[in-house]
């Protein structure tokens, strides 16, 4: 059965998609349903108005925008919707090295927020999606705080590349140290 969507997933163009779908592959992952489409905010407008000013009407609760070049898709939503947007800026063909979208929706100007992630990185534009839906849901939130043992565990576990012994000043770590 068809659950609603909590959190849409838009990118400017079908050519987002390859870095857009690690966002999709977090939130599948941790059983949130999603809606993934594309809004173009320089050749759709009137889908990308339409889009913005319903998205909260429509139950969702985060929107995460991804678009490259001058990419004013994630601030234009956040000008139409009272939804926290989380804009993931792309290194498209058309971008100056991602500069060009890193700071189009990192330097929105005060008044409408938008949270930016780093160049390409919409798998944490969806850890962050998850953690704001988690402030409501005690669920989402243990399993925020698996993935962060997870992490820990993955670094842990690699200590003895580092810590053994090589050079004959090397002294052992002792237990007070950490
Ligand atoms: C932006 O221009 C899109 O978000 C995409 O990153 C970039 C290139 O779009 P295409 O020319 O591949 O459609 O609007």
């Amino acid at each position: 059965m068809n659950q609603a969507a909590r959190v849409g997933i838009v990118m400017g163009s079908a050519s987002d998609m390859p870095i857009m779908s690690a966002a999709a592959d977090v939130l599948d992952q941790a059983g949130i349903p999603f809606e993934m489409t594309i809004v173009s905010a320089h050749r759709t407008p009137e889908r990308l108005m339409k889009y913005g000013s319903r998205a909260h009407e429509r139950g969702l609760s985060v929107l995460i925008a991804g678009a490259g070049g001058a990419a004013h898709l994630p601030g234009m939503l956040g000008s139409l919707t009272p939804l926290p947007v989380i804009g993931v800026p792309i290194l498209s063909s058309n971008s100056l090295h991602g500069v060009d979208s890193i700071l189009s929706i990192l330097q929105m100007p005060a008044g409408v927020p938008v949270a930016t992630v780093g160049l390409n990185n919409a798998k944490n534009a969806a850890l962050l999606a998850l953690r704001i839906l988690g402030v409501g849901d005690a669920e989402i939130q243990k399993q925020q705080l698996d993935h962060l043992a997870e992490q820990r565990d993955s670094v842990l576990n690699t200590l003895s590349k580092v810590e053994a012994p090589r050079w004959p000043n090397q002294q052992p770590l002792p237990p007070e140290a950490i």
